[in-house]
């Protein structure tokens, strides 16, 4: 009983001082009531994160961090890499106007040129300018002197073709020999990073029958899967990801890059049709991977054990302005007001008996049953937006807005409101199968409640299995 007071007392004292050297978080902006620079970089301070790494290069926030100890990472956007891969004084003029002004004071050390640039489909050519643009970029920064920046580019997991068993893992055929082998051999040779996007809650809510959410969360409950290809045991969804990246690097000959988490986390709420976007997974999965972290020595994955990852959590804020499903917009540890979503000290070194109750999650098993998109209601709906998203859900897919003609069963009543209801959800019914989402720059909801009335039935998304 006499040791209880004094073990508490180092613990606080360790608490207060220490941050964890390897978690970060990311600092995202996509929000219109976001908390300035200098009082995001206290709420990070509060988190005992030691790094933070930001979007873009925004001369404020890199103003606000000069002298303090977080090392940051800064972004070139997607949008100037086609020019800095094949001219060297674009890229000088970038690392000139966007870090000369900030660096040393601001501890910028890592550099990440463009972002998930290989899940986007829809401009290839930036895929092959990637690597020339990170040689530039590095190029540039040596030409100022500056050694301590390591410089890299966060990639989503879609960059595998298979990943499952991790040993079995390879890169897509598409960008495997093109894209990846010049990216590893660059980033061998700098003694940089893979930075890895990897979210385990994505992989289980694909998979909720065959994945244990307790797998998924990082709880040490017993739960272990046998690779049988290496035969390693794994504990956890994350490990399993992260060796599924080496096995794939060591496919193509260079299976001894490090590897960073460039985002990882687990969103608060979402919509109807999502699962286990709730405060304790989020709040379990980010304790846990801080007390993972923080091991000392490194636990690393069972492919690579004992080796450090630095790891950053996304993210700082729930962003209301981010598009696509529900969960999107609630990944954050803060919430503008910069009230604590959920309380996590990233150290790793608070025990869960040391954090109050969570609330008891509802939402871990899939919704069954109806599901329809409607427009929100109320005076803070601008009809002007409202109008164009009718205009524009009507103008996809066939037949949305035939309902809602003058004469038809839906017309009546003639609001912009229920017409708008109408077209979300027969808009939703017919696009959801391919990533269409009930979002409508935030104008449209879910609701189990049918709106149908009289002959007029609206479009239902229906959930069994
Ligand atoms: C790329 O370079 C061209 C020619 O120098 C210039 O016109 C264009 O504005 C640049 N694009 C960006 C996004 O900086
Ligand atoms: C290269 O970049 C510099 C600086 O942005 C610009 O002035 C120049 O026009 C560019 N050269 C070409 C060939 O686009
Ligand atoms: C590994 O991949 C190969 C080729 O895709 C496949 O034939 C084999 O069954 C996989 N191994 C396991 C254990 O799934
Ligand atoms: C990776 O870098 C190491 C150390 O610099 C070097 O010995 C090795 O040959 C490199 N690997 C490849 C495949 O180039
Ligand atoms: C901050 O916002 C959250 C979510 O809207 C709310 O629950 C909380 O009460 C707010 N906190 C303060 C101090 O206003
Ligand atoms: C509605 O939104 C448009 C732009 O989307 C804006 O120009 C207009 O001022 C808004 N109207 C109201 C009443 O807020
Ligand atoms: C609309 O109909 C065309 C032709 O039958 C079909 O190819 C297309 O996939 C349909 N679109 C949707 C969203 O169902």
């Amino acid at each position: 009983m006499g040791l209880f007071p004094l073990l508490l007392l180092s613990f606080l004292a360790l608490s207060n001082a220490e941050v964890s050297r390897m978690m970060g978080v990311n600092y995202g902006q996509l929000g219109d009531n976001l908390p300035s620079p200098s009082e995001s970089i206290n709420l990070i301070k509060t988190l005992k994160a030691a790094r933070v790494k930001i979007y873009d290069a925004n001369p404020e926030i890199l103003k606000a961090l000069s002298g303090t100890p977080l090392q940051v990472s800064v972004m070139v956007p997607n949008e100037i890499i086609s020019n800095i891969s094949s001219n060297q004084s674009a890229a000088d003029e970038w690392v000139r106007s966007k870090i000369l002004p900030f660096y040393p004071k601001t501890r910028i050390r890592i550099l990440l040129v463009g972002n998930e640039i290989l899940s986007e489909y829809s401009n290839k050519q930036l895929w092959y300018d990637l690597v020339p643009a990170m040689r530039r970029v590095k190029r540039s920064l040596k030409n100022h002197n500056i050694l301590n920046v390591k410089v890299g580019t966060p990639l989503a997991m879609d960059a595998l073709q298979t990943s499952f068993p991790p040993s079995n893992a390879t890169f897509r055929p598409d960008i495997a020999g093109t894209v990846m082998r010049p990216l590893l051999q660059f980033l061998n040779r700098t003694k940089s990073f893979y930075f890895a996007d990897v979210y385990p809650y994505f992989v289980w809510a694909a998979n909720p029958k065959t994945i244990k959410l307790e797998y998924a969360l990082l709880k040490r409950t017993g739960i272990t899967y046998a690779d049988p290809g290496s035969g390693l045991t794994y504990t956890n969804l994350l490990d399993q990801q992260l060796d599924a990246l080496v096995a794939a690097m060591t496919r193509v000959g260079f299976g001894s890059v490090r590897v960073a988490i460039a985002e990882t986390g687990w969103p608060t709420a979402g919509d109807i049709d999502q699962i286990g976007a709730n405060i304790y997974n989020a709040a379990t999965y980010n304790r846990n991977l801080g007390r993972k972290m923080a091991e000392d020595p490194p636990l690393g994955t069972p492919a690579r054990p004992g080796r450090a990852i630095p790891t950053f959590v996304f993210s700082l804020y729930n962003e209301n302005k981010k598009p696509g499903p529900g969960t999107e917009r609630n990944w954050g540890l803060f919430y503008p007001n910069g009230s604590r979503v959920y309380e996590v000290d990233l150290t790793g070194r608070r025990p869960d008996t040391a954090y109050g109750p969570l609330p008891v999650p509802l939402n871990d098993e899939p919704y069954k049953g109806k599901i329809w998109c409607v427009a929100k209601s109320g005076k803070r709906v601008n009809a002007s937006d409202l109008g164009s998203a009718l205009s524009y859900a009507c103008g996809q897919g066939n037949g949305t807005c035939d309902a809602i003609q003058r004469g038809k069963e839906c017309y009546k009543p003639n609001s912009l409101v229920s017409h708008a209801s109408y077209a979300f959800s027969s808009y939703w019914l017919q696009f959801r199968s391919m990533g269409g989402n009930c979002y409508f720059g935030g104008l449209a909801v879910q609701t189990t409640k049918d709106p149908s009335y009289g002959s007029c039935q609206y479009p239902a998304v229906k959930l069994t299995d």
